[in-house]
């Protein structure tokens, strides 16, 4: 049975809700109960934070144990360093995700202080971003 991570940062508690147009109209419980039933060979954990330190926090919890790490740092990508060493501190491989395309947004959205110390990257397909980083973690 793999683990494997999954971390939302801030503002991504409001997925359903928030900018549809951009980051749709599906809520992420939603999304989760789907994926969990789709690879049933997985565990799936789950972990949201609006809170820089607390998603350190969890990167530094997990991030010796589990098989995988899928982290959507939310805007903190563009500008956390403390982030960025959290990931290169802990052995779990980390995959950076993005529900949009954030090459096609504003220039400051095309900077990631975490894309060097991750394994890969899964940008601009939507919550389907979350399963293809998955996905990585089974090949
Ligand atoms: C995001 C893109 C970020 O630029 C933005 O700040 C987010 C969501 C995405 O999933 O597309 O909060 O990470």
């Amino acid at each position: 049975m793999k683990r494997i991570q999954i971390i939302n940062g801030p503002n991504l508690n409001l997925l359903g809700k928030r900018e549809p147009a951009i980051y749709g109209d599906t809520s992420f419980d939603g999304f989760l109960e789907r994926l969990r039933a789709r690879y049933p060979q997985c565990e799936i954990h789950y972990y949201q934070s609006n809170i820089e330190g607390e998603l350190i926090d969890k990167i530094h919890e997990v991030g010796f144990d589990f098989d995988g790490l899928i982290l959507n740092a939310g805007a903190y990508t563009h500008t956390s360093i403390a982030l960025r060493d959290a990931i290169k501190a802990v052995t779990t491989p980390v995959v950076e995700v993005h529900i949009s395309n954030v090459h096609a947004r504003e220039p400051f959205r095309h900077v990631s202080m975490i894309s060097a110390v991750c394994r890969g990257i899964v940008v601009g397909f939507g919550l389907e971003s979350y399963r293809l980083a998955l996905e990585s973690f089974l090949s």
